[in-house]
């Protein structure tokens, strides 16, 4: 009897170390070929505008060219950047994952779920899975809507959809709604959201 007591102690440190290797090799090899991915620098993401940004510049011409110059690859990696850092930094991320899961029938609703080479880029460093989903999930957000509603949106998310907890970026634009800087910049980045889809699949 007087044995018990370290032969339950060793069963259940052994429970919990199985427990624990488990849930480091089960993720491990959902990975698959984690450690041959390519990493994708800004330059590489931000070579080619994309049309969203293009499309800003054509019809915002005075306010663009004062924000950025001229839409070229350059002002394109300045805008994404900004548009990320205005991300983290209001905090969107409380309310909006970017990470669609094998689960629940997510992709019916946000697209193909998220692979690790999607991450594996200037613009995820570190990635912004989120915890929370208040809003929808933003990893596949390009090309959802036009430039055009998330400026209506960004002004007032209550305008566009009334039971919308979102508050409101309306100092992100002028009164007119013509965007400044930083508001070319979220759209900007949101219209970059989902370009990696897809990469890294063989
Ligand atoms: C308090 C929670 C909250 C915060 C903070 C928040 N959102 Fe939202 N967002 C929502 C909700 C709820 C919706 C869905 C209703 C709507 O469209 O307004 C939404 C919708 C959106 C949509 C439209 C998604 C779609 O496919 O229709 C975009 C884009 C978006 N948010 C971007 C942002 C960005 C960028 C920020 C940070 C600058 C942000 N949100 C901050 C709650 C939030």
């Amino acid at each position: 009897m007087e044995r018990f007591p370290t032969l339950f102690f060793v069963a259940g440190v052994g429970c919990f170390a199985v427990a624990f290797l488990l849930s480091l090799v089960l993720p491990a090899m959902t990975l698959g070929n984690y450690h041959d991915m390519e990493y994708r620098t800004m330059e590489q993401l931000a070579a080619v505008p994309s049309h969203e940004f293009l499309e800003l510049e054509r019809v915002y011409p005075e306010a663009f060219e004062e924000a950025f110059g001229a839409a070229d690859s350059a002002s394109y990696a300045e805008a994404l950047q900004l548009g990320r850092d205005l991300y983290v930094g209001q905090a969107c991320w409380h309310c909006h994952s970017q990470y669609v899961r094998e689960v629940a029938n997510e992709a019916q609703r946000f697209g193909a779920p998220s692979r690790a080479q999607e991450y594996q880029n200037a613009l995820n460093q570190p990635h912004l899975w989120g915890t929370r989903r208040v809003g929808p999930d933003l990893s596949r957000e390009k090309g959802v809507h036009t430039n055009d509603w998330h400026v209506a949106h960004f002004l007032s998310p209550k305008n566009i959809v009334p039971s919308s907890v979102m508050p409101s970026y309306a100092y992100w634009f002028e009164a007119d709604g013509t965007p400044k800087r930083d508001g070319f910049s979220i759209i900007t980045y949101i219209q970059w959201l989902g370009t990696e889809e897809g990469r890294g699949e063989e």
